[in-house]
């Protein structure tokens, strides 16, 4: 694990690049890096630390800002319920009253009504549960938001068309609350529909990402980056989202960190080492953004200059534009891409013309 850096992973980049540039004997062929949220930041991080490496970058709902300790704690959760609020105020309303009932019944004492209503299969009891509950019932929200594709996707799970909105109807569409809350959560962690109950504590693991890890493997890997350079301290607070109170601050992420890997995170060093949000002095990188997706508000949406371009996707969830062409695909996303080709294009044409000057003329050309 010491070596599951940031900067570890964008030498391995720049050598492997090299690498197969030599294989394929392409040493001349411009580069351009292309990635989605921590890869966006990534392929940006290339083009700044490796610009002899590669021309531009297409950083796609890369949350630069927000990864290095920089953003609002409570924006993520607050756009997440954007989503479901400009879906219908009524489903963040029914959202709202599901926990509100939750929290109640705990409050009463009365565990088996929720573990019923929300056919848990381990009988619930206690804050920790109730705690459990919660980030678990949370989690499915944000995988909603994020993956809120106008088209059916087997990207993080199986969902539907506009998953957005069918959790909304399913929601709604129940005469209790809880079991409508249990229904919306089944679209991320029942779209088999084979789970005869929810293992909350199996089907979501809490880490040093609120947002969730997934599972397996990667999700070690990316709770290791999350305990050391990427800063995710996001929270809930049921003033400016529609989530119970759920903390996470720099304190409890120490403490989370300390206990699953002994390692203090390092919350200024992203910051350092890449710049934070004042990134005028690179150039040739867009960071596109998807208006639905919650990670948008952690990055780059502003032109910081002639090269280092912001692009918006009205309609898009987390880095559409980097999914292929689909006929449900929204005008803007269309609009979109053709603007990053056409950018690219450029740098690759400016890129071939310094060579050619430095073929005719020398380097000092
Ligand atoms: C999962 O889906 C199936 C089929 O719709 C349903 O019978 C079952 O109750 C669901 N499980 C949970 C925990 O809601
Ligand atoms: C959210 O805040 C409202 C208003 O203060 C409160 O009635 C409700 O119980 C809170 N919900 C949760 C889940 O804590
Ligand atoms: C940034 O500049 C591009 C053109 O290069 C333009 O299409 C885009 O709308 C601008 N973005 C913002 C956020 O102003």
């Amino acid at each position: 694990m010491e070596l599951l850096t940031v900067e570890q992973a964008l030498a391995d980049f720049a050598v492997l690049l090299q690498a197969l540039q030599r294989d394929l004997g392409a040493q001349d062929a411009p580069t351009i890096a292309f990635g989605g949220s921590y890869g966006g930041m990534l392929s940006a991080y290339l083009r700044m630390k490796y610009p002899h490496l590669v021309v531009g970058a297409l950083a796609a709902s890369a949350p630069v800002i927000a990864a290095a300790g920089l953003g609002d704690p409570d924006q993520f959760f607050r756009d997440v319920t954007a989503a479901f609020e400009s879906q219908s105020p009524k489903c963040a309303q029914g959202v709202r009253d599901a926990f509100q009932q939750i929290r109640d019944l705990f409050l009463q004492g009365d565990y088996d009504t929720v573990s019923r209503e929300f056919s848990t299969c381990q009988p619930l009891s206690g804050p920790k549960d109730q705690t459990q509950l919660f980030v678990f019932t949370r989690n499915a929200f944000t995988v909603l938001a994020m993956m809120n594709y106008p088209y059916a996707t087997d990207f993080m799970g199986h969902l539907p068309a506009n998953p957005v909105k069918v959790g909304c109807n399913l929601l709604l569409s129940e005469a209790q609350r809880i079991t409508g809350l249990r229904a919306l959560a089944g679209l991320v962690y029942n779209a088999s529909g084979t789970e005869p109950c929810y293992d909350i504590y199996q089907l979501y693991h809490s880490c040093a990402d609120p947002t969730g890890c997934g599972s397996g493997p990667d999700a070690k890997a990316w709770d290791y980056q999350a305990c050391t350079e990427i800063s995710l301290t996001f929270a809930s607070n049921n003033v400016t989202d529609m989530f119970p109170v759920l903390p996470f601050t720099e304190a409890q992420r120490q403490q989370y960190c300390q206990e699953a890997w002994g390692v203090w995170p390092r919350p200024d060093w992203l910051h350092t080492n890449f710049w934070g949000g004042d990134l005028k002095a690179t150039s040739n990188i867009i960071f596109s953004n998807g208006d639905l997706d919650p990670w948008a508000g952690g990055g780059i949406q502003q032109n910081l200059s002639a090269s280092v371009v912001a692009i918006t996707i009205p309609g898009g969830a987390h880095h559409l534009d980097l999914r292929a062409s689909h006929p449900e695909d929204p005008h803007s996303v269309v609009e979109a891409r053709r603007l990053e080709a056409a950018l690219i294009g450029k740098w690759v044409k400016a890129a071939r013309h310094k060579q050619w000057l430095a073929l005719r003329w020398g380097p000092r050309g």
